[in-house]
Formats: C-alpha cells, sequence, structure tokens
C-alpha cells in the first residue's frame, strides 16, 4: 500500500461514488418488499461517511449495492466513474476484487488458515508473485499491529485482533474504497476503539474512503460525515464538525 499522492484534489473531481434515485425491493414469494427507495448521494473520494439507522433500514442493503455485492432494481450507481449497473457477474466481482476492501461485524476469516493466510486469500486473484505477496501481507499485518501473530489461526486470537486481521486482508489489495458493516458490533469497547482507531488512520495517512455502517454513536462520531436511513429512505444526510477522525492531512488525488 502506498501514502497518499501529494497532488491536491481537484475541486471539480467527480465523486467516487454517484448514486442517484436507487432502488431496490426484495421478493418474498409473491409479496414484494421495498427496501430501499429513491436514494441519491454522492462521497467524494477520501471521505470518510458513517451510515446509521435501526436494524431493517436497509443500511447492508445499501453498503452492498455501493460495493458491487448486491444490484440495485433501479436508479444510477457509479463508483470510481464505472456504472455497476452495466457489469456482468464476472466483470463485478473482478471489480470488487480490485477496487472495495471488505470488513464484517463476524470477521469472516477461514479458521483453517492461518492470519498471514487469510490476509493473502485475495492477492491470490493477482498475478503478484509469492514473493511480492508476502511483502504485500507482512506490510499490512504491520500497519495493524500484528506481525507477531501471522501465523495463529484465527481461534487463536481475540475478537478485536480477529478484526484486525480482517482489516489487514480488506487492505491488502490497496483498495479505493472500505466498506466495514458494524465492524465494532461483536467486540467490546477497548477492542472497538482500537478497530476504530485504525479506520481513521486508513482515511487520514492512506486516503481510503470509509463507509462504515454501525448502531455505535461513538463509533457514527469518528466519521465527519453522517448519513442516517429509515425503512429505506435517506433522512439524514449531514457533515460531523465535530468529528474525531481528523481530516487527512494530505488531500487525495483526484480519480483518474
Ligand atoms: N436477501 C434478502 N431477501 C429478502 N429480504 C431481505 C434480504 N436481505 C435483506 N432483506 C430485508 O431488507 C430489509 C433491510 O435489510 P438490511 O439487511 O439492509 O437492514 P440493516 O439496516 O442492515 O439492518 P441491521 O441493522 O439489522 O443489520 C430488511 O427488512 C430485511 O429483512
Ligand atoms: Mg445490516
Amino acid at each position: 500500500m502506498t501514502p497518499m499522492s501529494p497532488e491536491p484534489e481537484a475541486a471539480s473531481a467527480p465523486p467516487l461514488v454517484q448514486v442517484a434515485h436507487l432502488s431496490k425491493s426484495y421478493r418474498r414469494g409473491s409479496q414484494v418488499l421495498p427496501v430501499l427507495q429513491d436514494i441519491s448521494l454522492a462521497i467524494q473520494e477520501g471521505e470518510f461517511v458513517a451510515l446509521m439507522g435501526p436494524s431493517g433500514s436497509g443500511k447492508t442493503t445499501l453498503l452492498n449495492l455501493i460495493a458491487g455485492l448486491d444490484r440495485p432494481d433501479a436508479g444510477e450507481l457509479r463508483v470510481g466513474g464505472v456504472d455497476l449497473t452495466t457489469l456482468g457477474e464476472a466483470e463485478l466481482a473482478a471489480w470488487r476484487a480490485n477496487h472495495v476492501g471488505f470488513i464484517f461485524q463476524f470477521y469472516q476469516l477461514i479458521p483453517v488458515l492461518t492470519a498471514f493466510e487469510n490476509v493473502e486469500l485475495p492477492l491470490l486473484l493477482t498475478p503478484l508473485s509469492r514473493r511480492e505477496r508476502r511483502e504485500h501481507v507482512e506490510l499490512v499485518l504491520e500497519l495493524v499491529g500484528l506481525s507477531d501473530r501471522s501465523h495463529h489461526y484465527p481461534g487463536q486470537l481475540s475478537g478485536g485482533q480477529q478484526q484486525r486481521v480482517a482489516i489487514a486482508r480488506a487492505l491488502v489489495t490497496d483498495p479505493t474504497l472500505i466498506a466495514a458493516d458494524e465492524p465494532t458490533g461483536d467486540l467490546d469497547r477497548a477492542s472497538a476503539n482500537e478497530v476504530l482507531d485504525l479506520l481513521c488512520r486508513l482515511n487520514g495517512d492512506f486516503g481510503k474512503t470509509i463507509i462504515l455502517v454501525t448502531h455505535d454513536p461513538e463509533a457514527a462520531s469518528r466519521a465527519r460525515r453522517l448519513i442516517k436511513l429509515i425503512k429505506g429512505v435517506l433522512i439524514t444526510d449531514e457533515a460531523q464538525p465535530d468529528a474525531t477522525c481528523p481530516v487527512p492531512a494530505i488531500r487525495t488525488r483526484p480519480p483518474a
């Protein structure tokens, strides 16, 4: 992973995420359940956004649409200038692998692989040599403070450590966007704070754009922007001037 380029962000840079009039329903038998209705928003590269709302309000669905894990029924969805609605399944999977790092509530590590092997997994899809893969994995494990645990299996790590391995896995491909779905939901306060400190660093030092779905007001207070959903409708989208994550020292370069 490379630190951010020093070029200043162009004021006219197109948003990294452009969503307009997005809607999504799920079908249960003959019943159609509207989950997201007419959502419009734009997220610039380098932003740190918290997404909150009651259980079932559509947070995960919206995050998964933006991250290319799911598809909308209608509306516009462009990320990094790519219209995700036009991509086929294989193209969408390749796009995700290159551009998005996922962090989940329950870590989703593979129990029979070591921390090192879990982090290496996304790189097996790339043309990197074994040596290059090792260098990348060692770098991100160091970044999350787990160099000394690289040969441990997930079952030999605490919840907080497992989540830091998952963060290393999300980072190892150097994605533009980090999609984190309740990453502190299963952690005690101290471990949660460590994970949030890391997300702050990824945003502040490396310019990663972060969308953080959370029920935790303390986690949300880190983000410089707060979006709230209720019953699939976007009801709040506002800056948080008192966010406890600092603004990145160096602005990100505009998307190519
Ligand atoms: N695959 C699916 N099939 C049918 N309905 C679904 C599916 N996924 C989600 N839903 C429904 O869509 C609605 C929104 O779900 P979503 O998971 O996005 O909510 P959420 O805001 O992330 O909730 P939570 O805070 O509990 O994680 C819910 O009513 C849920 O039951
Ligand atoms: Mg959810």
